[in-house]
């Protein structure tokens, strides 16, 4: 039984203060359901939000992390530093880390592997851009994007990844997969989980879509078989929308 999990990245929004009246909105309206939840913040916040939510059952999450202990790198984040703030959950790979700030399949890899040496579960934003999409090679980069971020990656490890679809495309431009696209990529990526590991381990491993998840679209994603839950981000802003998503 894979459990629902639905949340929220905020990438490069809101204050400590707007981060702690969110917390303040978001724990009134969030009851303890099936659905796990957690909000994945810029690293100022994620001291108030692990404060402001301890004891909800809602996890906190960080964007990005740096593979090294420690070191002479200006600028970065290590593991140990995470740990130390007590976040559930780190990002690793997501698309616009790809796209702006050189982030590569090689660096994933890294970062998993340092996060899997800590209790912060890692969560791996997988996705084809648009040009990719048209050529129709989506299952072919997607697939291989799985193979090289979970390249020496043993099958205890793997099952405590969380894997994020995100097709480039559908990110912040409105535009939604179908859910029927969705499901067929999260299909795809559970076939190559299932091809490196074995079907049990790739059966539970949770894989969420990201892509203009909204209120209005939320049941639909959900209610596919191989989408185990959801990676919103404008709307996770917002704590009314946001519930919204997780009581879809
Ligand atoms: P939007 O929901 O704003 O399209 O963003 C999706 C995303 O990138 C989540 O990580």
């Amino acid at each position: 039984m894979r459990i629902p999990f639905i949340a929220g990245n905020w990438k490069m929004y809101k204050t400590i203060a707007q981060a702690r009246a969110f917390a303040d909105e978001f724990k009134n309206l969030y009851h303890d359901t099936d659905v796990k939840t957690a909000i994945f913040a810029p690293y100022t916040q994620l001291e108030t939000l692990v404060e402001a939510f301890k004891g909800s059952g809602i996890g906190v999450g960080a964007q990005n992390v740096h593979f090294a202990k420690e070191g002479a790198y200006t600028g970065e984040v290590s593991v140990a530093m995470l740990e130390e703030i007590g976040v559930d959950y780190c990002l690793v790979g997501h698309s616009e880390r790809r796209q702006y700030f050189a982030e590569t399949d090689e660096s994933v890899n890294l970062k998993l592997k340092a996060l899997l040496e800590s209790k912060i579960l890692p969560v791996v934003c997988v996705g084809e851009n648009l040009e990719e999409r048209e050529a129709g090679k989506e299952e072919v980069i997607v697939s291989g994007q799985i193979r090289a971020d979970f390249d020496g990656i043993c099958e205890a490890d793997a099952e405590k990844i969380v894997v994020a679809y995100e097709p480039v495309w559908a990110i912040g431009t409105g535009k939604t997969a179908t859910p029927e696209q969705a499901n067929q990529m999260c299909k795809c990526i559970r076939e190559t989980l299932a091809d490196i590991y074995d079907e049990e381990t790739a059966d539970k491993i949770i894989i969420q879509y990201g892509g203009s998840v909204k209120p209005e679209n939320a049941t639909e994603i959900m209610n596919m078989e191989e989408i185990d839950g959801a990676l919103v981000g404008g709307a996770s802003l917002e704590p009314l929308k946001f519930i919204e998503i997780i009581n879809f």
